[in-house]
């Protein structure tokens, strides 16, 4: 009788240790014994969604119409497998995401080292959301992880200029180096290279929505007041935004953000770059900047006091 009663209790009694164990364990997860750094990514990540909504409120930038604009449409690249979009920011580390994308399309039967960077801007087997009828598109809106990346404005400004006008692709260090010289240059003879007053002068001389995709304004490529973006990385913080973001689309362990270079041996635009362009210009140029990409600074919680944020960052 007493043998059949301890055998009735035992399996309970552990089972009980076992909870207790459990219970134990997971109290210590939550007093913070562990701390988990993807829980510090994600509260970065809700800041940065917060601080966008409420300046999206606050400036009006929220559409009633849920119509997505074309022009938003072919900034947003789409991989099928992953249910992934992504919106291009040039001058935001966007060549070595679509790279990232044809790998994930390839089925990683491709190195990103493989992949030409003129190439991967031409090429047409990177899908544009523009590409589809308006109704499948709304799918994908609904359905995909959406990302984008920003950059501070004028660090951005500075890696167009350099990447742009000071090379030699036809279209920026010729045509619109010849429009920027006929418009700002009082020697009209002179050949040499655009300086960057004369491109900043060029720039605010235009309407925002006019400007090439490598300037224009952030929030008017990427529309994030109207387009809820899961993730909004940075490139002040690249490396970790990248390697969670593949996660979250559950992208294959061995894939990593690549860190190509067009120009290999020169170096990346830094804030000291950015500062020594920035003194170039006249305090009336610095108003007029500061003023174009003004949402751009508020949406994505940019100071505008650019010593203040490069020294920081140094
Ligand atoms: C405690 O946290 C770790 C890592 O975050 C996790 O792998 C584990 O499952 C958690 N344990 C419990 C009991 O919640
Ligand atoms: C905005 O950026 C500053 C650093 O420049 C940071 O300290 C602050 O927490 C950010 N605010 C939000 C709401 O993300
Ligand atoms: C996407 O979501 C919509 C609802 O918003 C649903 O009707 C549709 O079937 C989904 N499509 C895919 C491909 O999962
Ligand atoms: C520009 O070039 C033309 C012809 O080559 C010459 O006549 C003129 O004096 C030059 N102007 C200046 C400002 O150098």
């Amino acid at each position: 009788m007493n043998q059949k009663v301890l055998i009735f209790l035992l399996p309970n009694l552990f089972f009980g240790i076992f909870l207790l164990g459990f219970f134990y364990k997971r109290q210590k997860n939550l007093t913070g014994t562990f701390p988990d750094a993807s829980e510090d990514w994600l509260a970065i990540q809700n800041d940065r969604k917060s601080t966008l909504a409420s300046v999206c409120q606050k400036q009006n930038l929220v559409k009633l119409s849920s119509k997505l604009n074309s022009h938003v449409a072919s900034q947003l690249f789409v991989e099928h497998k992953h249910r992934f979009i992504y919106c291009e920011v040039p001058k935001v580390g966007c060549s070595n995401w679509k790279r990232t994308i044809f790998i994930l399309q390839a089925d990683m039967k491709a190195e990103a080292s493989e992949i030409e960077h003129d190439h991967i801007h031409q090429t047409s087997v990177i899908k544009k959301v523009v590409a589809y009828p308006p109704a499948i598109q709304k799918d994908f809106l609904n359905n995909y992880t959406k990302v984008m990346f920003t950059r501070h404005p004028l660090e951005r400004l500075v890696s167009a200029y350099r990447d742009k006008l000071l090379h030699s692709e036809p279209l920026y260090s010729i045509t619109i180096a010849n429009e920027i010289r006929a418009m700002f240059r009082k020697n009209k003879n002179s050949s040499e290279k655009v300086s960057f007053q004369e491109f900043v002068s060029f720039i605010t001389a235009n309407p925002p929505n006019s400007l090439d995709n490598h300037w224009k304004p952030m929030f008017l490529l990427c529309d994030p007041c109207n387009i809820p973006y899961d993730i909004l990385g940075k490139y002040e913080t690249l490396g970790l935004d990248s390697e969670h973001v593949l996660k979250v689309i559950g992208a294959p362990e061995s894939l990593h953000y690549p860190s190509l270079k067009r120009y290999g041996s020169e170096k990346r635009t830094n804030g000291d770059i950015t500062l020594e362009y920035l003194r170039q210009l006249t305090s009336e140029q610095i108003e007029k900047i500061k003023k174009l990409y003004q949402m751009d600074f508020f949406l994505f919680n940019y100071t505008m006091k650019y010593e203040d944020y490069f020294s920081l960052n140094d």
